[in-house]
């Protein structure tokens, strides 16, 4: 009887670190053990969050190294209309995902980007109230909202592989700002109109697809800061080459409520990461006039 109970403890104890290291495999599928009460304490279980190439940091002009010859940056594919589109809680954000058939998955390249990277979800990061809630800031300040488009380079085969590469993975990240036209706001609610439907941790619906360019900004041309960084959550591994958009979108305070009605794992109100330290990172500005949207545009050009 004592064998049996020191042999299932034991069991138990080897199972849990196992768990671990699978769920570190199946990101972001998988349900991480973190929470954003105490994102200092992520070190513990994750060793990487602690390291010097770390999500997200504060976009400080000051230390902007200005490019202005660089290929553009294009968006292929994200005109086309997937097969179908799954909207989910995964308990820390509310994920789009979408499945194209298999040589039009829309992908970016250009910019800092060296070949194609393929688009696989999209993400939000927010607050508690307005004055807060994106993962990075310019110049120390914060927007309500910021979005996250992830890619993976092609050439490694598979996401999880891509993973495991310095260069493995492009975000781009986009801000928004409160703006009350329920016209411009409109497109958001493609995605936001399906809250409600997977309001608790886990929940997942199909939509009605649609193309990701109803969101103004996919697909333009932008000027945007670019650096070498990391997942801003557990592990923090550090694969991701940054693409933060210059242009600021639009998302209303009705739209911020509603996001926030949504249930995340630990009771977390908030989802989004503290600024990093930059270490010793430049961050690179690069300058696309062509096509650029005409509207508000952050943190303007010195120079
Ligand atoms: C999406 O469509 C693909 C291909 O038609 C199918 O294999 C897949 O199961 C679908 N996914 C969902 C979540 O419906």
């Amino acid at each position: 009887m004592l064998w049996w109970i020191i042999t299932t403890l034991v069991m138990l104890f080897y199972g849990v670190s196992v768990t671990k290291a699978v769920g570190l495999l199946k990101w972001p599928r998988g349900i991480q053990l973190f929470n954003y009460i105490d994102p200092e304490s992520w070190k513990y279980n994750y060793p990487i969050c602690n390291r010097y190439r770390q999500s997200p940091i504060d976009l400080n002009p000051d230390y902007f190294r200005y490019v202005v010859d660089s290929p553009a940056l294009k968006w292929i594919g994200y005109d086309d209309v997937p097969d179908n589109i799954t909207i989910f809680n995964n308990g820390h954000t509310l994920e789009l995902s979408g499945f194209w058939p298999a040589p039009s998955i829309p992908f970016i390249t250009g910019g800092p980007l060296r070949g194609e990277y393929l688009f696989t979800q999209l993400h939000f990061h927010w607050g508690e109230d307005n004055t807060v809630g994106s993962e990075h800031t310019t110049d120390g300040s914060s927007y309500p909202l910021e979005m996250h488009m992830v890619h993976w380079k092609r050439t490694y085969g598979s996401f999880n592989e891509a993973l495991r590469h310095p260069d493995g993975l492009a975000v781009i990240g986009l801000f928004f700002e409160i703006d009350e036209d329920p016209e411009r706001v409109a497109p958001l609610n493609m995605i936001f109109d399906h809250i409600g439907d997977v309001r608790e941790a886990n929940k997942k619906v199909n939509v009605m697809p649609f193309p990701l360019t109803v969101l103004d900004v996919i697909g333009r041309q932008f000027s945007f800061m670019s650096y070498m960084g990391s997942l801003t959550t557990p592990p923090c591994l550090e694969s991701v080459i940054w693409i933060l958009s210059n242009f600021v979108s639009p998302v209303s305070t009705s739209q911020m409520v509603e996001l926030r009605k949504l249930r995340l794992r630990n009771n977390d109100r908030r989802n989004y990461r503290p600024i990093q330290p930059r270490n010793d990172r430049k961050i690179f500005f690069y300058l696309n006039n062509n096509g650029e949207p005409k509207k508000k545009q952050k943190c303007e050009a010195r120079d």
